[in-house]
């Protein structure tokens, strides 16, 4: 199988490592990537947001599946551009991508197909906004519709700068804003695999979102993940499937917009059960890191029965005993203002000296040297029979990686996030 990843980040790298390590795959490509990504696959320096550029590349390349990595690709249609052209595609189409695209659709489809989540008001004047937040009190959820890339979303217990967010939201053209109830509770990624009618789950993980020891400071894409999850209810897995993800899909496909590709299921674990946090359209990043260094079963596969309907063939899924843990590294000032340009030294012996897996997200090569080039720039993953080893490898592999001026949590898989 030849295939066409598309991405830049540590997710898009687990990803070609993963499909690098299946029989199946004979020729593997990405867009653009990056340089670790390169010493896996073969780039080519095409913008993954432009379909007609990236179906051309599939047609000439003569792949068999083009994996989308990013979401932005997705709400752009780039799915449906290659679909066009005859070739298989992991990732949903425009419509149906709207899933994580609009909060309000999310919304709406939730509400159709019974789907526990938080109780919410799209507002679209400020009067709203402010009506809403009294009627929910603190602590006070504001999210913009749209893609923000997780800077949309504003928890706090100060309504001024609540009310703050919701009226420079819906001052913008078309503004819509959801407010909507505290969830309390840990967090849970689950990604679904579903080809518009059959759901596979994967593992669960958990991602640490804010910037700093102790769930503190700013929220962020995400400083590190690990999976399995040893607190988590037994029978989670099958009741997410039977009461969010299968109800989902089928009220996607009810209403003629199929969503194929990968459902991230956000969820909370509150006091009054499980509710969704959020949908997103495409894998997470850094929980993919961790729950793919979990999965046995072959990837490619996988995904290409996810995107030719043919999920419900596929055997169960195996999986690794092992526990893995991701850290992100950071760059000075991320996620503030993320200084880029910085040199990264002591990758391959922390590979070599650790067992870990480094993987790549903001790298670029500059005169052949390797530099920081975003806020978020390795993936640093250990294994190990528990979550104490898997921890243990990272940080060992993060003691012999330099950065100047970098930051990384040092608390990630201690103890469950929140
Ligand atoms: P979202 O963009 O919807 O994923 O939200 C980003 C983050 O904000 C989530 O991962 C949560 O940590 C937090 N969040 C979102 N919605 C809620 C909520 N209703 N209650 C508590 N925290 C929330
Ligand atoms: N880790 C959060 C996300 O991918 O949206």
């Amino acid at each position: 199988m030849k295939i066409l990843v598309l991405g830049t980040g540590a997710r898009e790298h687990a990803l070609v490592r993963s499909l690098a390590a299946d029989v199946q795959v004979s020729e593997l490509h990405a867009a653009p990537g990056n340089p670790g990504i390169g010493a896996d696959a073969t780039l080519h320096a095409v913008d993954p947001l432009n379909g007609d550029a990236v179906a051309a590349l599939a047609t000439d390349l003569g792949v068999d599946l083009v994996v989308v990595g990013p979401e932005a690709p997705l709400v752009a249609g780039v799915a449906d551009a290659v679909r066009a052209a005859g070739i298989a595609c992991f990732g949903p189409s425009r419509e149906a991508a709207a899933l994580e695209g609009s909060k309000a659709f999310a919304k709406d489809v939730m509400a159709a197909a019974a789907v526990p989540t938080a109780m919410a008001r799209v507002c679209t004047t400020t009067d709203q906004v402010a009506e809403a937040l009294d009627s929910f009190g603190p602590p006070y959820v504001v999210k913009e519709d749209g893609l923000a890339a997780g800077k949309g979303v504003v928890v706090t217990t100060d309504r001024d700068e609540a009310l703050a967010h919701g009226a420079a939201c819906v001052a913008k053209p078309g503004g819509r804003v959801v407010v909507e109830e505290y969830l309390d509770g840990p967090e849970v990624s689950l990604f679904c695999l579903t080809d518009g009618s059959t759901v596979v789950p994967l593992a669960p993980a958990q991602d640490f979102k804010r910037a700093l020891d102790g769930d503190a400071g700013p929220n962020t894409g995400g400083m590190g993940a690990y999976s399995p999850l040893d607190w988590a209810p037994a029978g989670l897995v099958e009741e997410v499937v039977q009461r969010v993800a299968q109800p989902t899909v089928d009220e996607m496909a009810r209403r003629g917009i199929p969503f194929a590709g990968v459902l991230y299921v956000g969820l909370a674990l509150t006091s009054r059960g499980l509710r969704v946090v959020e949908f997103n359209a495409r894998f997470g990043d850094p929980e993919t890191q961790v729950v793919l260094a979990r999965l046995r079963t072959p990837l490619a596969g996988l995904l290409r029965a996810a995107a030719t309907g043919t999920l419900g063939l596929v055997e169960p899924l195996r999986w690794s005993d092992d526990a893995a843990v991701t850290v992100v590294i950071a760059s000075h000032g991320y996620p503030v203002s993320a200084r880029t340009g910085d040199p990264i030294t002591g990758i391959d012996e922390a590979e070599r000296a650790t067992g870990a897996q480094v993987l790549h997200a903001g790298t670029a090569l500059v005169d052949g040297v390797l530099v920081s080039a975003g806020g978020r720039v390795l993936s640093v993953v250990g294994r190990g029979t528990d979550i104490e080893a898997a921890r243990a490898m990272a940080y060992a592999a993060i003691d012999l990686i330099e950065l100047p001026g970098s930051h990384h949590r040092t608390d990630i898989a201690a103890s469950p996030s929140r």
